[in-house]
């Protein structure tokens, strides 16, 4: 089993091992005191997974209480947040049982959310289902819900107990999900390990899985612990993401998030090439890596409703907004730019 300690405002670790979904009771048993769990988990996951870690639960001693939500990014809602409350309250739940997410980070966000603030906060675990919960989501305490003006406006800093990641159960991950997945993973190549990112060129994802969460659980362990609260390194994880969010916010969440976070990357590289702080050949080398795991690397919005969209990120800090551009594969810079030349680096990045 890979064992990667996670040292932040509580220490945890992150469990890589196949079959591990068999022996999650035994695992969230050795770090905390719970005699009941409530499972929550989406409405595909569960009848994939859910009883087996039901009975895994049981079979460590804990009562389990399981909840299904809806599948996808609309289950992230102040109402589906108030019924998971609700539903624990109901339920009894106390402060020293434990949530236990299982899915993807839509999963995970919202039951983090909901941990953090049920009874001023109740321990919770991450059982990741994608590839992009288990190479991002899962590690480093971001939890949020979302309002209709935007994406993650609610949200907590709130470490889980232990994540437990099984490779297996990517086996039934659609392929257009695990593609998303492959967006975030060469998301770490582009911000921080050139090497990894030629690895990830020579070899597809899929050959290497365990190496590739566990690289990119290392990286983001190690940003977390400089700056778990998103003041300074952390934004580097944001690469793609503030054109990103606004191709997803302009697709009202139809295009899918590592899609998006792929052309916010392939954007924002565009732009950066435009403006000197990179030369052309990265700009290639991200796309073509891009376009052969699958992902898109341009979009049809117009450069007028990407940048409304962008002046309802949250990552802005008043008439400033934080932007990583790559300065090579496997370096970036955090820069701040007025929001005023956001236009501007939308139109270097290709948009008309
Ligand atoms: P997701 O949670 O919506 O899961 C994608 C789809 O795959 C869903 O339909 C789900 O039912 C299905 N699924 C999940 N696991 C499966 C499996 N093993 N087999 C079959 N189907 C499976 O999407 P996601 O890409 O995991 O997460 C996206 C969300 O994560 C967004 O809301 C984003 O904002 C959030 N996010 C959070 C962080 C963070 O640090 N907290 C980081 C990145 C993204
Ligand atoms: N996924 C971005 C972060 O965790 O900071």
């Amino acid at each position: 089993m890979i064992r990667i300690p996670v040292s932040a405002s509580r220490d945890y670790r992150v469990l890589i091992e196949r079959g591990l979904l068999d022996h999650a009771g035994e695992e969230i048993r050795a770090v905390t005191k719970a005699e009941a769990a409530a499972l929550v988990a989406g409405k595909n996951v569960f009848p994939l997974y859910g009883e087996r870690v039901r009975r895994s639960l049981e079979a460590a001693g804990l009562q389990v209480i399981p909840y299904v939500i809806e599948a996808g990014e609309g289950a992230k809602s102040l109402e589906n947040y108030g019924s998971l409350l609700r539903f624990l309250s109901e339920n009894r739940l106390s402060r020293s049982d434990v949530l236990v997410a299982l899915g993807g980070g839509v999963t995970g966000d919202l039951t983090g959310f909901a941990a953090a603030t049920y009874q001023r906060g109740i321990d919770f675990v991450q059982i990741p289902t994608t590839l992009l919960a288990m190479v991002d989501s899962s590690v480093g305490g971001k939890t949020a819900v979302n309002l209709e003006t935007g994406k993650n406006q609610v949200g907590a800093f709130y470490q889980p107990a232990v994540v437990l990641c099984d490779p297996d159960v990517l086996k039934t991950l659609p392929e257009e999900e695990y593609r998303c997945g492959s967006a975030e993973v060469l998301k770490y190549g582009v911000l921080g390990n050139a090497a990894f990112f030629e690895e990830l060129c020579r070899r597809p994802i899929r050959e290497q899985e365990e190496h590739v969460i566990e690289t990119c659980v290392c990286m983001k362990r190690d940003i977390v612990h400089e700056d778990e609260y998103d003041r300074g390194q952390r934004q580097l994880l944001n690469l793609g993401h503030s054109f990103g969010h606004a191709v997803e916010a302009c697709s009202g969440f139809s295009i899918l998030h590592g899609q998006a976070v792929a052309i916010g990357m392939a954007l924002i590289a565009r732009a950066a090439a435009a403006k000197g702080y990179c030369d052309q050949e990265t700009v290639e080398r991200l796309t073509a890596a891009l376009r052969d795991y699958g992902l898109p690397t341009e979009t049809d919005f117009s450069l007028k409703e990407l940048a409304a969209a962008m002046a309802l990120d949250k990552k802005r800090t008043g008439s400033t907004m934080h932007l990583v551009v790559p300065e090579a594969i496997g370096r970036c810079r955090i820069l701040a730019v007025p929001v005023s030349e956001i236009p501007d680096w939308l139109r270097a990045g290709g948009a008309v």
